[in-house]
């Protein structure tokens, strides 16, 4: 029989001490209102907001598109490397308070070369974060670089020639912005060249794409891993491949509730899908954006879908056999978890 928990207040507790390992963030995607007003006003860029109520009230969204077009925006604010460490920093502080001990930071170059910030600025600031969290915490990372997948393969490619100067500090590539008609097989060819390149695979599908995006995701770009993946439980086929291949989903809880891709947090597929065998895990993607770091997302879908301890546990597992750690780091990790349990 699994443990139950008898409240609220000892679930919270059991997650706050749960080593864990946070694999679906956009380092876009955690700049706060305070900081982006501080930052707006060092780098003197206007912003359409006239206080940090006025930006937390316009993160209301009925869609992805609703939320990329502020994200977007936001994001105008950062300019300079200490930009960059800064808001990094800053959600290396919020990631350790939630014992997250590894994390795999995604992060959107086309979203800043485009206004014009230098590529090579964008991974200092990162990195040198990432750097200081090792040496601060012991907290490890991995660097992936997301292709907007509004924009042409051709753009993709010139980001990924961009980057080649600094292969040595990016472990992958992966691809996000808005879904519906923009399928994997957009970017067959770009993937295939990272995968060359030796760089790990991923792919935001099945948010709002169709399950036919998966199969694409897997079959055309060869990830080896699916972000969100929601929609993969339309396809009784797909969900025992993705079952029997041990593929990891990203799953971002209170980012599917704000973007309307469940209808309620007690609506969320979360618990079908570990019943299904499926190695899912739970993220923030976005968190100053949907409301919460990853604690907040294991507390409010745990709550909603009264998942048990077993349940919590299985899903810090599945963050850590899912990283692209190598094996070593991963068994380390995976004992600290049965030690705490
Ligand atoms: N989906 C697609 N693109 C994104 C997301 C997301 O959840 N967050 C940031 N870019
Ligand atoms: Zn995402």
């Amino acid at each position: 029989m699994a443990e139950a928990f008898v409240s609220t207040e000892e679930r919270a507790a059991f997650i706050a001490g749960l080593p864990k390992a946070e694999l679906h963030l956009h380092i876009e995607g955690s700049l706060e209102p305070e900081l982006m007003f501080e930052l707006a006003q060092r780098n003197n860029v206007a912003i359409p907001f006239a206080s940090v109520d006025e930006v937390r009230a316009a993160y209301a969204f009925s869609n992805l598109q609703d939320f990329l077009d502020i994200y977007y925006q936001g994001m105008g604010v950062l300019h300079t490397e200490q930009d960059f460490h800064d808001l990094t920093a800053a959600y290396l502080v919020r990631a350790h308070t939630d014992a997250v001990r590894h994390v795999e930071i995604f992060f959107d170059p086309q979203g800043h070369t485009e206004r014009g910030v230098a590529f090579a600025t964008i991974i200092a600031g990162i990195t040198r974060a990432l750097d200081d969290a090792r040496a601060r915490y012991g907290m490890t990372s991995k660097l992936i670089m997301c292709f907007l997948r509004h924009l042409s393969e051709a753009d993709a490619e010139k980001t990924l020639d961009a980057a080649l100067p600094y292969l040595d500090r990016i472990d992958g590539v992966g691809l996000d912005s808005s879904e519906v008609g923009h399928p994997p097989a957009k970017f067959e060819r770009v993937f295939a060249r990272a995968r060359t390149l030796g760089l790990k695979l991923v792919a935001h599908a099945g948010e709002e794409g169709p399950p036919a995006y998966v199969h694409e995701a897997l079959d055309l770009l060869k990830v080896d891993r699916i972000d969100h993946g929601n929609r993969s439980l339309e396809d009784p086929a797909l969900v025992a491949r993705l079952a029997a291949e041990g593929m990891t989903l990203t799953v971002c809880p209170l980012s599917n509730l704000k973007l309307c891709v469940v209808d309620a947090i007690d609506a969320h597929p979360l618990r079908t899908m570990l019943v299904a065998g499926l190695r899912a895990t739970v993220n923030s993607d976005d968190p100053s954006y949907f409301g919460g770091y990853v604690n907040a997302n294991y507390l409010a879908v745990a709550d909603a879908l009264d998942l048990s301890k077993d349940d919590l546990i299985t899903l810090a597992r599945n963050s850590f056999t899912g990283s692209f750690l190598n094996d070593a780091e991963k068994a380390k990790h995976l004992a600290a978890i049965d030690a705490y349990a």
